[in-house]
């Protein structure tokens, strides 16, 4: 597939989209946007905070909404209550668009409860599943630690990560469902293995550039190299 045809954008909250929400800026998620230009087609992964927005634009550039891709159950990345405030995500996605979610077949009970979308609208993923866009194909890799059912997923030569791991640093693992022990595994083992010229996407605008080399990040973040999971419980647990 030639690089003109694979579409992968990067929306922040804030700034893409959900321009006059405040907290949406603060909380400052990535929104991506993964597509074959040629067909017109694309997923939108984590569509949260102005999901009108997110469709609108995506609209603009062409393309149709196929599926929606989840990384975690958080509202922030679905849609739900957050502080008080309801957010709009999945659920909002379903109204204006007709397309499967496509969810980790360990976190769907926690997506269900958080937004409410029901059974028959998720499609259930497990690790190694390809979903396809058109004639992009998008891996799911299972990567838990921040929920039980985080995915991480893989297109072309990106790696779009979620709250699994940041450009400095990984998601909490004391919500509920969080594991440091998994959350080590995960970090040291399963993401080990990929090549550090995946250009990593993280789930929030957390560091100095918005998206850096796998091999980069391993280079500078203490999370990625913990050979032992005694010495990760003890700095990060
Ligand atoms: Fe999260």
């Amino acid at each position: 597939m030639t690089d003109d045809r694979l579409i992968i954008r990067q929306l922040r909250a804030g700034r893409d989209f959900a321009h006059n929400d405040p907290i949406a800026g603060q909380m400052a998620n990535f929104v991506y946007v993964i597509g074959d230009r040629e067909k017109g087609e694309c997923v939108i992964v984590d569509p949260a905070w102005d999901v009108d927005g997110i469709v609108e634009t995506v609209g603009a550039d062409g393309l149709k909404v196929t599926g929606a891709l989840v990384t975690h159950h958080h509202p922030d990345h679905v849609g739900g209550p957050l502080f008080g405030h309801d957010i709009t995500g999945l659920a909002r996605l379903l109204e204006l668009v007709s397309c499967p979610v496509h969810v980790n077949r360990t976190e769907a009970p926690w997506v269900q409860a958080v937004t409410g979308i029901e059974p028959g609208d998720m499609v259930l993923h497990d690790h190694g599943d390809v979903i396809a866009v058109g004639a992009v194909e998008v891996e799911c890799l299972h990567t838990p630690g921040h929920t039980p059912g985080s995915q991480c997923f893989r297109c072309a030569g990106a790696l779009v990560t979620g709250d699994t791991v940041f450009l400095s640093g990984c998601g909490r693992t004391d919500f509920p469902g969080g594991d440091p022990e998994e959350m080590w595994r995960t970090l040291n083992q399963r993401l080990k293995s990929l090549p550090g010229n995946l250009m990593m996407y993280p789930g929030h605008d957390y560091g100095q550039v918005p998206h850096a080399p796998l091999s980069e990040v391993r280079a500078s973040n203490p999370v990625l190299n913990v050979p032992e999971l005694a010495t990760f419980l003890r700095h990060f647990g």
